[in-house]
């Protein structure tokens, strides 16, 4: 047994959960649980990155403390992952003590090597980047951040700067012993050649705002925030109780960071100098640095407001977490740039998912209950069994083998899309076998052994399938197992849950055929979920709001009566308004955020502007229809609820409770 511990980068606290996040999260769950299966003892962190600038800015602009603003943003990440199927074995915030006091812990010892010293330093700025930039690498003319196209900040400060350059030999030599310290091999390419290029001092601290880590000593400072985050994957550790997880000299521990390009520099360059200064030797520095490519959308580039409209969990609720997970994580080569395609992604459901997987089991477990009675059969020995059969199912039993292991290193390397690639080309051979097996002609000529023969190697490649699914879709691996009468996949540290290799199980247990595992969606259904999913494309100018208005209103007539079960599938519930602002560009619109008593507030767009300005609602209590379908305005703007009012656009009255009834209290 080994230890494998894979970390998410921690999320900033300005943003939602994203498809472009939760690609991270589901690579490292699904890494994490195929390590479950090889009998590693695991530990999968993920969390939120809380200080710096952009999120005092961002606070500020809503009006909150920092630490508030911090508190809904987290809770919303942390509850957003197990939606997705991703068990976290912690989630790390920055804001936590224990944290804060490891980072200061880190700080002094690097302090003590003499790798920190006090200066000043003028340069550009993205805050958005959280990071320094070069004048070479900025866009002209504006001075431009390249990543996120906005003008940089020129700062002044006094600042407290890291010995970087020192790093810059030690960096290159640890490249040169491990290559495979940087995956995949362009990205390392890419960090070899930024070192190699020379690295400057790193101004690791700032006077200018407060919302940071206290610089020990000198508290007028706080840490640049990328010195504070880097920290948690080694702080969570710590915090956790499970510090044998860092690797030691002669230890099995091995420490995987997953993130996309975007912030790869800052892993493989910026955290191992900063180790190394601290004291860490070379055999206590993270055994990878991964980095995979960045997603793009039906072929548009994730800029914030399509991210948003392309909501993760919406989709995992509409289709189904592990539909969601199996697209992400076959449908582009892990380590590549890939565009997530949400036509593509009911195509390969239907192919992949229904056509393959779903009907191979569906036949199989048919075969079963025409033929024995729906009880697991024997493997008879193959030495009396007819030789086309005979050798049908040993050229099976060989293809399953190969891919078995072939799935494994998969695994190991990091090419989760050619895990995913080898099941289905199982799937495929299993489906052919049946073809070519015809059990039921062997049934019609009274040959039951082959019958037999057939559907126990039938059954034990579904078995073999369900556990090499169980990485990327556990939900639906664990009903496969179940319609195969088998238990659910419990990993044990020590004890391996893969497959050693094609061996059919005894024979005699029921099988317990349920419902199709994976439903074709027809033409008219799939147009149906792409006219509900897919955002609207950016360029297009955004739709003018129509009927119907984003606020209830007077219905105009008089509607037929309804019996009570409709009325009880609308929930109405109490909410206070939080904050609220006016839309550039929609004069009748406002964006609010409403307290439902639930983790995160609900974002709600309401055509309330030509009634009550955005002050005047902040603190009113209102009656929300909180269980519609979220509704898109355009421009990334999407409303999840409807506020109850009467009246016309311009004389609005909305509907409220007495007393203090508290946010979430439904309405009946
Ligand atoms: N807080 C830092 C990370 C600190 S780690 C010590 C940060 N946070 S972030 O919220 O901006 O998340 C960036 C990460 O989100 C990327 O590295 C990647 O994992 C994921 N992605 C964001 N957009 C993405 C795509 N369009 N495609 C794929 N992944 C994307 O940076």
């Amino acid at each position: 047994m080994s230890r494998f511990y894979v970390t998410t980068p921690i999320y900033y606290v300005n943003d939602v959960p994203h498809l472009g996040t939760a690609y991270t999260t589901i690579a490292a769950d699904a890494l994490r649980r195929a390590h479950q299966l090889f009998g590693d003892a695991t530990f999968l962190l993920t969390g939120t990155d809380e200080h710096g600038l952009k999120i005092e800015r961002q606070a500020l602009e809503k009006g909150m403390e920092p630490l508030a603003f911090a508190d809904q943003a987290s809770a919303s990440f942390r509850a957003a992952w197990p939606e997705l199927r991703v068990e976290p074995d912690y989630f790390i915030r920055t804001t936590e003590p224990a944290h804060k006091a490891f980072v200061q812990d880190l700080w002094r010892r690097i302090e003590a090597a003499g790798d920190l010293y006090e200066g000043s330093y003028e340069d550009w700025y993205c805050v958005g980047c959280e990071s320094f930039k070069t004048e070479k690498e900025l866009e002209q003319p504006g001075n431009l951040c390249p990543l996120h196209k906005k003008a940089v900040e020129r700062v002044k400060e006094q600042t407290y700067f890291f010995r970087l350059s020192r790093w810059e030999k030690p960096l290159l030599e640890l490249y040169e012993r491990r290559p495979d310290f940087v995956r995949p091999e362009s990205r390392r390419n890419e960090v070899v050649s930024f070192v190699s290029s020379g690295l400057r001092d790193l101004s690791v601290s700032r006077t200018s705002f407060s919302w940071g880590i206290p610089v020990p000593g000198d508290e007028k400072h706080v840490m640049y925030v990328w010195f504070d985050a880097l920290t948690n994957y080694r702080s969570a550790l710590a915090a956790a109780g499970k510090d044998g997880f860092w690797p030691r000299a002669g230890s099995d521990a091995r420490v995987l960071h997953l993130m996309g390009k975007d912030i790869l520099r800052f892993h493989a360059v910026y955290w191992p100098a900063f180790l190394l200064a601290a004291g860490y030797s070379q055999d206590e520095l993270p055994s990878q640095i991964f980095a995979h490519g960045f997603l793009t959308v039906d072929g548009q580039k994730m800029s914030k407001s399509l991210r948003n409209a392309v909501d993760p969990l919406r989709l995992a609720r509409k289709l189904g977490p592990d539909v969601l997970r199996y697209q992400l994580l076959r449908s582009v080569a892990f380590g590549q740039d890939g565009d997530f395609d949400h036509a593509g992604m009911l195509e390969r459901y239907n192919a992949d998912l229904g056509k393959n997987i779903g009907n191979l089991l569906q036949r199989t477990l048919g075969l079963c209950s025409r033929f024995t009675g729906s009880k697991r059969p024997d493997l008879p020995s193959l030495v009396g069994i007819e030789p086309l059969t005979r050798r049908l199912i040993t050229n099976l039993e060989e293809s399953v083998n190969l891919k078995l292991e072939a799935s494994r290193q998969a695994w190991e390397n990091m090419e989760v899309h050619r895990a995913m690639e080898l099941a289905m080309a199982m799937g495929d051979d299993a489906n052919g076998f049946v073809n070519d097996a015809a059990p039921w002609a062997a049934a019609k000529a009274g040959d039951m052994t082959r019958v037999e023969a057939v559907l126990a190697a039938l059954l034990e490649v579904l078995r073999i399938l369900s556990i090499l699914l169980w990485p990327a879709m556990p939900g639906k691996a664990d009903e496969l197992r179940q319609q195969l009468g088998l238990g659910p996949i419990s990993p044990c540290e020590g004890e391996a849950r893969w497959p050693s290799r094609f061996e059919p199980l005894q024979g005699g247990g029921e099988l317990s055929p349920g419902t199709p595992l994976f439903p074709m969606y027809d033409k008219d259904q799939v147009k149906a979920l792409l006219d509900e999913l897919v955002p609207p494309r950016e360029e297009a100018p955004s739709p003018e709001v129509k009927a119907p208005t984003p606020v209830a209103g007077a219905p105009a007539e008089e509607l037929a009566p309804i019996p009570f079960e409709d009325f009880a599938r609308v929930e109405l519930k109490v909410g206070v308004v939080l904050s609220c602002e006016r839309v550039p560009r929609k004069d009748k619109l406002l964006r609010l955020q409403v307290d439902l008593g639930e983790e995160a507030p609900r974002p709600i767009v309401a055509g309330l502007a030509l009634s009550f300005t955005p002050e005047s609602l902040v603190g009113r209590r209102v009656v929300v229809v909180s269980n519609l379908e979220p509704r898109s305005f355009g421009k990334g703007l999407v409303s999840h609820g409807m506020l109850l009012a009467t009246g016309a656009p311009e004389s609005l009255t909305l509907a409220s409770v007495d007393g203090d009834v508290a946010p979430g209290a439904r309405l009946k």
